[in-house]
């Protein structure tokens, strides 16, 4: 093999393997809380993690509205209500729904009723997972 070449597949082995900072590793693991009902789709198909249908496309959440998937049909009322009233994916308050989803709908809503669609928590790590989503999506 001519020496460029094999310094160029050694650069792009390089790339592939490269371990990952801390904080994206953790978002990495993380992401597997989510993975069962969620994927990581780009607009051209292109699957960035693969996941489950049942629920939204998290691809670019990072400063998405909320209810904003087209292509996702089921969301509650609340959520779709939240999106329309200007509710968009900042890091602060994508932690603070993972942390509860249905008490953060009552807060933002002031209707104790409010429930969500989405039946799961994340008590940590939540700022690592949206840092490692927002990159995915760059
Ligand atoms: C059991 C299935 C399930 C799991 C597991 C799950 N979600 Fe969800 N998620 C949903 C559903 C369903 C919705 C839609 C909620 C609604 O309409 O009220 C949703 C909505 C969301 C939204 C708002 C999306 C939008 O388009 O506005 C975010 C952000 C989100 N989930 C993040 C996560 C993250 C991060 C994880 C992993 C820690 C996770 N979810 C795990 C089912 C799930």
């Amino acid at each position: 093999m001519p020496r460029t070449l094999a310094a160029v597949t050694l650069t792009a082995l390089a790339a592939t393997f490269a371990i990952p900072a801390p904080a994206t590793a953790a978002g990495m693991e993380l992401w597997r809380e989510c993975r069962v009902c969620h994927m990581v789709a780009a607009p051209d198909g292109t699957v960035l993690e693969r996941g489950g249908r049942s629920a939204p496309n998290l691809y670019g959440i990072a400063g998405r509205r909320a209810g904003a998937d087209a292509n996702f049909r089921r969301y509650s009322d609340v959520m779709q209500q939240a999106g329309r009233d200007g509710l968009v994916w900042s890091r602060e308050n994508f932690v603070d729904y993972l942390r509860d989803t249905n008490d953060f709908m009552q807060r933002l809503t002031g209707d104790y009723d409010s429930r969500g669609h989405m039946n799961a928590s994340l008590s940590e790590g939540a700022d690592a997972l949206f840092d490692y989503l927002r990159d995915l999506s760059r």
